[in-house]
């Protein structure tokens, strides 16, 4: 297989990490890009030496949005028919943690890459915003619906029809983010998030991020049924009898991966 072009793949013990790398388009989302973030993830999800996942940019753009030089004369054809955008849909499908770490500009498809992960750290200089009502379209990568869900519908109509962004403080308080730090502590802060999550045990990590994505899909009930199997199926696993057992013989566990 080729190597990446738009992003740099590396592996810190046991954490994936994806770096977007298009410094000269502020990492705009192309197709090219896309692809090789699908692909990356797809092999990090499938190797058992990786139990977590960090996507980063650089210190001035997370990402920019999708890449409108790419976009621009595209007709609604070409759209439907390509595509273009649904392999980000696919990042819904990775099993293991995915973290943004977040630094400067996350428009548009950036914020909606972040969206997509499963936690984001901010550092303090981000701007998170959805500016396409500008450009004369609206968000593509589910930034309508994900957004919505993580800050509620008066912000998510704010941004979404007035392009505006806004910063770490604001987002942190509207709960789209999780940790906000400085922007030197950044990439450190999100891969000790990372490596905290790959030393648990990894089969309660996969039933942790499935039943808290439950939570977006279908009812309370039905998702409440669903935390209960899944709750009850972490004493099927040897994890679970370690952790355990280390808490009552007052010890630190050692969770083993294959
Ligand atoms: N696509 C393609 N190129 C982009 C880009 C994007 N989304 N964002 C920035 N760039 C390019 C600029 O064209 C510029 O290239 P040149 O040096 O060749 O001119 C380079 O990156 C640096 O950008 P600026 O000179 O504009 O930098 P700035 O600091 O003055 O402004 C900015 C930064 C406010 C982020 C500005 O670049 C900007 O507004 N970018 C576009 C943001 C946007 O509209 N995003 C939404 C895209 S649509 C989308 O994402 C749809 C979807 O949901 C799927």
């Amino acid at each position: 297989t080729e190597s990446p072009e738009t992003i740099i793949v590396e592996r810190r013990e046991r954490v994936g990490l994806i770096t977007l790398n298009r410094p000269k388009s502020l990492n705009a989302l192309n197709s090219r890009l896309a692809v090789e973030v699908l692909a990356a993830l797809n092999g990090f999800d499938a190797d058992a030496q990786i139990g977590a996942i960090v996507i980063t940019g650089s210190p001035r753009a997370f990402a920019a949005g999708a890449d409108i030089a790419e976009m621009a004369e595209k007709s609604f054809f070409n759209f439907y028919m390509d595509d273009f955008l649904a392999p980000w849909d696919k990042i819904a499908a990775i099993s293991k943690p995915i973290i943004a770490a977040v630094s400067g500009f996350a428009l548009g498809g950036g914020c909606e890459l972040a969206l997509l992960c499963d936690i984001i750290i901010a550092s303090e200089d981000a701007q998170f915003g959805q500016p396409e009502i500008k450009l004369g379209i609206l968000p593509g990568i589910g930034g309508s619906q994900r957004l919505t869900r993580a800050v509620g519908k008066s912000l998510a109509m704010d941004l979404v029809l007035t392009g505006r962004t806004i910063g770490a403080a604001e987002a942190k308080a509207a709960g789209l983010v999780a940790r906000v730090v400085p922007a030197a502590d950044l990439l450190q802060t999100a891969l000790e998030v990372a490596h905290t999550i790959a030393a648990y045990n990894a089969p309660a990590v996969k039933m942790a991020k499935e039943a808290v994505n439950r939570a977006f899909e279908g009812s309370l009930a039905d998702g409440l049924r669903h935390e209960r199997l899944l709750f009850q199926s972490a004493f099927a696993t040897e994890g679970q009898k370690e952790g355990m057992n280390a808490f009552v013989n007052k010890r630190a566990p050692v969770f083993r991966h294959r």
